[in-house]
């Protein structure tokens, strides 16, 4: 950046200190600038791009009524459509990948899609809320320091190797904030996909917005981990048994709470290894 002149009588000026807060923040990791709440852009009307589903998905899939949130129903059909063409999982990243709907997309990834990393046949999926910073920029979910807890605890436990590891939604939320029901809503169609694709036992649902939103439930994580749910298919046509558990980045911050994550792990590799146990 070039030398900006100083103000004649040597203060420095407004432009100066404002370069100078800048670069304070940027070195202690700021990389966005957010409001208190979240700006709904599908109801602004200000992004995505318009999305148009081919005339045969419009007149065959009804839109999916989604109560309390814009009309995202456009962009969940043309999910739905590119979604069940995917005949396998990288078929299924390619259409991610490719896909516009998702306001994310244009929003808060700075580089890529972040689909899934482990096993496609493994028999448990874990599902967290969003890819942050590290997920994006290496286009893997849960691989920054979040991530590494989870796959140290998920070792401890017996389950390195046995895992599928997604997201509800595919892009990094500016700022890493939590994704809206509108961006799980546009979302879900792959991550329904990637479920029939990989066929798992069962689902673990790591932190509050994955366990709200797969199982429809309006509780906190704290009143909602560690209780076997049953997670259903937005047609009905899948369900399967799901435990919700606390995010690893909250563990960060209360290392107090992991000993209640892990009493959930136990939980689940008990289920695993004896998968005919009642819900
Ligand atoms: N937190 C998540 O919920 N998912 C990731 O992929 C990374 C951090």
């Amino acid at each position: 950046m070039p030398a900006t002149p100083s103000h004649p009588n040597g203060a420095p000026t407004a432009r100066q200190l404002a370069e100078s807060l800048l670069a304070f923040w940027a070195d202690g990791g700021v990389d966005a600038m957010l409001l208190d709440e979240a700006v709904d852009r599908i109801e602004a009307g200000k992004a995505p791009p318009p999305v148009r589903p081919s005339p045969a998905v419009a007149a065959k899939a009804p839109p999916r009524a989604i109560d309390g949130l814009p009309d995202v129903s456009a962009a969940v059909s043309q999910a739905q459509q590119l979604a069940a063409a995917a005949h396998d999982l990288p078929a299924l990243v390619a259409a991610i990948a490719a896909f516009e709907g998702c306001p994310l997309r244009y929003e808060g990834a700075a580089s890529q899609a972040v689909v899934y990393r482990g096993d496609p046949a493994a028999p448990l999926m874990v599902i967290g809320e969003g890819p942050g910073a590290d997920e994006d920029a290496q286009g893997q979910p849960f691989v920054g320091r979040a991530g590494k807890l989870l796959d140290k605890m998920l070792g401890a436990a017996g389950l390195e190797g046995r895992v599928l590891i997604t997201n509800t939604v595919f892009w990094r939320p500016p700022g890493n904030r939590t994704p809206t029901l509108a961006e799980q809503a546009i979302c879900a169609p792959f991550l329904e996909r990637i479920i029939a694709l990989v066929q798992p036992r069962m689902l673990l649902l790591v932190g509050g917005a994955s366990a709200k939103s797969l199982l429809r439930r309006e509780e906190g994580i704290l009143s909602l981990r560690g209780r076997w749910l049953e997670w259903r298919s937005a047609d009905g046509s899948q369900d399967l048994p799901a435990l919700p558990t606390l995010h690893p980045a909250f563990l960060l911050r209360q290392p107090g709470a992991k000993k209640s994550a892990w009493s959930d792990l136990l939980t689940l590799t008990e289920r695993l290894d004896r998968p005919d146990r009642p819900l």
